[in-house]
């Protein structure tokens, strides 16, 4: 029973690691009548897929470009009728990236034939995996000076070179020291932006506290993630932000797919990964998840669907209840993290302390800020990103972020949702110039961005009702209309 569902997982994980595609929406196949392929069907619908299987499924076409097909019989993936785990090096992995971003093809092709940014330059700070990459050459395509700068932990070497084969400018070095990481994450904003793309808001952060002059003659910026937003709402509050921000994390073309659906399937097969690498899984374990935002609901349902049983801990209430609703045991993380594989996804430091490190069989993070856990005392390697404490507890990732540092980042239809609305994001800084201070993305904005991933992914939308200014342009309710006196009638 165990190596049935074992195998499914393992085919589940393969296809992730060979494509970086998403499960959720994607049509898939499970050829095969055994356990295994009931097994992975389960897996692949909790995770949002459309699957169809056994017999029938035979009936799909299996060459459609999106479908994927898993022959449990014999192990093979494919993917449009191709075999998966064929992107090659860096290049091809580029080039297979761009070809699965269709929606911020679209919207950038918008910026281009409407000269948005011509002559404007862009700086791009973020992971530096293929999509990023993509991001930056989208971006040059559309008429902007671009340059790019990641993190040494976030930097893919690579990448990074393929991506100055086509000519656009890298401040990144994976195998950067401190200093030299300050003085190029520096001479990255000396290079001078109209606009900035930040996650994290931490070179948003380092200009105003080292560049000022130049975070004066910005457009604007925006900024990835919750995270990074923290800080920058708390800037601003205290005087200290010089500029205006677009919070791009909290359209819901981001969050409501990224946060959700991305870091829940990234970060859990990145824990899955690493867990089969030390001998141990998620299946049949229990888990703790540790805040239940858009992260956390994610974690939480990629997690169940291993086979995990899995609890939350929330200090929000409203939060909590959606836990409990979802079904799950909700409660505090000291009582439910015994012997847990415990996720960290609150995006604070301080979340998973070393008592709870001890109590727990494995500890990660799938949100990502310094110092959202730690242990007493040193670490013995176990294997590549596991680590043991000297009380036996598993560490995965060394708390990093871990669908980035020790994994590819989300998956790519996830991250061309989020950089479509970057990218809406970016616009509207040059189109409005926004006043200093962090703004939302207008809402015409996100429905556009919406409304293009819909049109290219084939989804349908229902006629629009009656508009609700030409159904109540008579306001009196019809439960009350004026009826006849019948004694007036008889
Ligand atoms: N790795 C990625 O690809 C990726 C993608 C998106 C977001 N993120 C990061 O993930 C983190 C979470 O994102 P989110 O959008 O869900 O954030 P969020 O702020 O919406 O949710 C965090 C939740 O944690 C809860 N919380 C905070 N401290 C807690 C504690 N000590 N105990 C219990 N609950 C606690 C909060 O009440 C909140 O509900 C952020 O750091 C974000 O930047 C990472």
């Amino acid at each position: 029973m165990t190596d049935a569902r074992a195998e499914a997982e393992r085919l589940l994980r393969r296809f992730a690691s060979d494509t970086n595609l998403l499960i959720a929406g994607r049509p898939m196949t499970v050829l095969g009548e055994g356990v295994v392929a009931a097994y992975l069907s389960d897996m692949l619908r909790g995770m949002g897929a459309r699957v169809d299987g056994g017999q029938s499924g035979q009936d799909a076409d299996s060459t459609a470009a999106d479908r994927v097909v898993f022959d449990t019989d014999t192990g093979a993936i494919t993917l449009g009728g191709n075999p998966t785990g064929g992107r090659g090096d860096a290049a091809g992995r580029l080039d297979f990236a761009a070809a699965h971003m269709p929606v911020s093809t679209a919207i950038a092709a918008e910026l281009a034939s409407a000269g948005t940014l011509a002559g404007l330059s862009v700086g791009v700070s973020m992971t530096l995996e293929p999509k990023t990459a993509n991001l930056a050459l989208l971006l040059a395509s559309a008429g902007a000076s671009v340059a790019v700068y990641a993190h040494p932990d976030e930097t893919d070497p690579e990448v990074a070179a393929a991506l100055r084969e086509r000519g656009v400018p890298v401040d990144a070095d994976a195998d950067a020291t401190p200093d030299q990481e300050l003085a190029g994450a520096l001479a990255f904003i000396d290079r001078g932006f109209d606009v900035l793309v930040d996650d994290g808001s931490h070179v948003t952060r380092l200009a105003h506290d080292q560049r000022p002059d130049q975070v004066r003659r910005w457009l604007g910026a925006t900024e990835e993630t919750t995270s990074g937003l923290t800080p920058l709402r708390a800037m601003h509050a205290g005087g200290a932000l010089a500029t205006g921000v677009v919070a791009v994390n909290d359209a819901v073309t981001k969050t409501g797919f990224d946060n959700r659906y991305g870091t829940g399937q990234s970060c859990v097969l990145a824990i899955a990964d690493l867990l089969d690498t030390a001998g141990a899984s998620v299946r049949d374990q229990p888990a703790l998840v540790i805040g239940y935002g858009p992260v956390g609901v994610g974690v939480a349902a990629h997690l169940r669907a291993l086979g995990a049983d899995v609890r939350v801990s929330e200090i929000d209430p409203a939060r909590a209840l959606l836990a409990l609703h979802d079904g799950y045991e909700v409660g505090p993380a000291d009582a439910l993290g015994k012997d847990a594989l415990v996720v960290s996804a609150t995006g604070w430091p301080g979340t998973v302390g070393p008592d709870l490190v001890d109590a727990a069989a494995a500890v990660a993070v799938a949100g990502g800020v310094p110092h959202e856990i730690s242990w007493h005392g040193g670490l013995i390697a176990v294997a590549p990103h596991v680590d043991r404490t000297t009380t036996g507890t598993l560490i995965l990732d060394r708390g990093g972020c871990i669908n980035v540092t020790a994994a590819e980042g989300n998956p790519i239809e996830i991250m061309d949702l989020s950089f479509a609305t970057q990218l809406a994001a970016i616009a509207e800084v040059v189109g409005t110039r926004p006043s200093i201070g962090v703004h939302a993305l207008s809402p015409t904005a996100v429905d556009h961005v919406a409304a293009t991933a819909a049109r290219v992914r084939g989804v349908t939308l229902a006629p629009q009702p009656t508009p609700a200014s030409a159904l109540h342009s008579d306001w009196r309710s019809p439960r009350y209309a004026v009826r006849p006196d019948p004694s007036e009638t008889s």
